[in-house]
């Protein structure tokens, strides 16, 4: 069998992030989207309800997996067996970070732990958690970025009633 995991903040999951999981479960026999519980960031949304925002976002594709993790990515990997990391990149401005952090992993796993990527569709190219998090904060339109279910609970963070 063959698995890769699919590692985040997801601070929340987007349409872009939804659309990587589809096509990664689409070649792989499982997908363990893994949500980071990253020290570095201030997350808007608590490991658990990211994790609760991918599971029913995914509830339909059984060969995913929602899980978190702390530490080192490849630690991670060793741990539950998985030696491949699937990543998206939305433009050549992604490039670099991933390429780094690829390279980082291969050394650190002694070489096992691959990184492959999916160009992320054109229409997501320019999304991120930061921008939805933005537009949610003065109650904009995210019906393109992200599911309804998503959208509610960024206004009700935000102090907005539906
Ligand atoms: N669609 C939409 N947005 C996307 C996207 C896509 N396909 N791919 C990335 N993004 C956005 C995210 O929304 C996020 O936006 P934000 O910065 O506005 O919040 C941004 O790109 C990057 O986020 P993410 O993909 O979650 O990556 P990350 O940099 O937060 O974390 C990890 C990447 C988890 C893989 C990495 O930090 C890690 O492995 N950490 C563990 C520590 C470790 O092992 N370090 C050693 C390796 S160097």
């Amino acid at each position: 069998m063959k698995s890769a995991i699919y590692p985040g903040t997801f601070d929340p999951m987007t349409y872009g992030h939804l659309d990587i999981i589809k096509r990664a479960a689409n070649i792989f026999d499982e997908v363990v989207v893994s949500v980071l519980n990253n020290k570095e960031k201030t997350p808007l949304f608590s490991v658990s309800e990211r994790v609760n925002i991918l599971k029913e976002a995914t509830k339909d594709i059984p060969n995913v997996r929602v899980e978190s993790f702390e530490g080192l990515l490849t630690d991670y990997c060793k741990k539950i067996g998985v030696n491949v990391v699937v990543r998206g990149l939305r433009a050549v401005t992604d490039f670099e970070y991933e390429l780094q952090m690829s390279q980082m992993n291969r050394k650190l796993s002694n070489h096992r732990v691959e990184t492959i990527y999916f160009n992320t569709t054109l229409k997501y190219s320019y999304l991120s958690s930061s921008a939805v998090k933005q537009i949610a904060q003065f109650h904009g339109d995210l019906s393109a970025f992200v599911p309804d279910f998503v959208a509610k609970l960024l206004y009700e963070r935000f102090g907005y009633k539906e």
